[in-house]
């Protein structure tokens, strides 16, 4: 007879790995309701302490990807499929744009089921919800029939697709449990395998702001991912190993960086005076190269990534998000006049703050970790389960590492409810989380600088992207 109490304790107590059996039970009761919250939570908190074994990864992993439906592509005349997918980061909106992205190219189709907000990480579901209308929650038959009339989706977990991972994901969000390689195994690879992609492509962070802090981590947690997306016949996988420091964009919060991938997708030309983030174009065209070169392995990766540069930078790949915001039901004036979006449909009490410089210096570094929590704080992340975002809280900064400021120069506008018990507590925490000093601030470091796949991981070079 199965008990959940004995199940955890097991586990807090490392008494011996658990069976198939009892992993496949633990999570169909609490499917079911009969295994509580509290009693899920303490189970993955002893996971986050003691982890899983291989063979228990590869189970849980199965069992997320069994609770649901997966994808049945069914044309003989199919178009490759390829998929991309996180660890998660500050300012980290790649997806959003790199799905539309790659679909522009054509008779290549991105079925990505992604996830909300987890811990201080910002979560592509409540970004591209900020779109009045977008709806993420398609069944099976809807997800495909916009994937392959449109070339791309953007869906979440739920109860056709994933539903373990939906129950999970939003458990760990709160419990402070998402800091775990097999947890974070089992949630992106059963999604990744439900939808039955050819291939992958991962982006695996690392540093203060990500789930593995150290190289080392990041590394251990690919060779994860990739061994457990094989045992379940998920190949082939690779990915990079990213740098997560700094926030990757100009804006950290749902609707602001939703506004940030329209003008990215909008393209620039040489003299243009809006400045993008390089590190957001740099994450999105290496990994849409690697996409693009996944479909056809005799072209070179460079050509691929260079490819993928010019799409992005003519501005072609943003037709092909409008139809995606259309398919999914989102209100398509978001993009057309995005500039005016926020003014138009935030409610009056949402109002802004400019927090400035109090010296002159060089801008050495933007603490990603306290600007995600910051923006949870103002409203764009959550910390009780089930509760809503508010789509206009955060931030869009005025400055990046490296940049020279004065006194009284604006650094990043804060965003968010004129209610908000704690506004002038975030201001503090925020300015506390730049480091300004006199002296030049060195070139912030590459920010892709490994490979990997099941052949391990190689150090890279980034194809250079100066001049095109
Ligand atoms: N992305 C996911 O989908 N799950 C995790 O646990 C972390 C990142």
């Amino acid at each position: 007879m199965f008990n959940p109490v004995e199940f955890i304790r097991t586990r807090r107590f490392q008494l011996r790995e658990h069976t198939d059996e009892e992993i496949e039970t633990f999570l169909q009761q609490y499917l079911q309701g009969s295994v509580k919250d509290y009693q899920m939570a303490a189970w993955l908190m002893a996971v986050c302490c003691h982890g899983l074994s291989a063979q228990e990864t590869t189970t849980l992993t199965r069992c997320m990807v069994e609770s649901g439906e997966q994808l049945q592509w069914w044309s003989s005349s199919e178009a490759y499929r390829v998929d991309k997918h996180s660890t998660g980061g500050v300012s980290d909106s790649v997806s959003i744009v790199l799905a539309p992205l790659v679909a522009s190219f054509g008779n290549i189709q991105v079925p990505m089921m992604a996830g909300r907000g987890l811990a201080h990480t910002g979560g592509t579901i409540d970004k591209l919800e900020s779109i009045e209308g977008f709806r993420t929650d398609f069944n099976v038959a809807e997800f495909q029939q916009i994937c392959q009339q449109v070339g791309c989706i953007i869906n979440t977990t739920g109860p056709t697709l994933c539903p373990a991972d939906a129950k999970l994901y939003a458990l760990r969000d709160v419990t402070g449990t998402v800091w775990s390689i097999p947890l974070i195994t089992g949630s992106i690879m059963s999604k990744k395998i439900a939808e039955r992609p050819h291939s992958l492509v991962l982006d695996i962070k690392y540093g203060v702001a990500a789930f593995s802090p150290s190289r080392e981590e990041a590394q251990q947690l690919a060779m994860s991912l990739i061994a457990t997306g094989e045992a379940n016949g998920l190949c082939p996988t690779t990915g990079f190993l990213t740098r997560m420091d700094h926030p990757l964009g100009w804006a950290t919060g749902n609707w602001l960086e939703v506004w940030e991938c329209i003008r990215l997708l909008q393209g620039w030309k040489d003299n243009t005076t809006v400045r993008h983030s390089r590190a957001l174009i740099e994450l999105i065209v290496h990994q849409a190269g690697e996409m693009l070169q996944h479909q056809n392995p005799t072209v070179s990766y460079e050509s691929c990534v260079v490819k993928a540069y010019q799409q992005l930078k003519s501005g072609q790949a943003l037709s092909k998000f409008m139809e995606m915001v259309q398919a999914q039901g989102g209100d398509i004036t978001a993009i057309t006049d995005c500039d005016t979006y926020m003014k138009r449909t935030a409610p009056v009490d949402t109002v802004s703050f400019a927090l400035r410089a109090r010296r002159d210096g060089y801008v050495h570094d933007i603490n990603a970790l306290e600007v995600g929590w910051i923006a949870v704080a103002l409203g764009a992340g959550r910390t009780q389960a089930g509760t809503s975002v508010d789509p206009w809280a955060g931030m869009r900064f005025h400055c990046q590492v490296g940049d020279a400021v004065r006194e009284g120069d604006v650094l990043v506008e804060l965003y968010h409810k004129s209610t908000l018990p704690q506004a002038e507590a975030c201001y503090e925490r925020l300015y506390q989380s730049f480091t300004i000093a006199s002296e030049v601030a060195p070139l912030p470091p590459p920010i892709l600088t490994h490979r990997v796949s099941k052949d391990g991981t190689t150090e890279m070079e980034m194809v250079s992207l100066e001049g095109l």
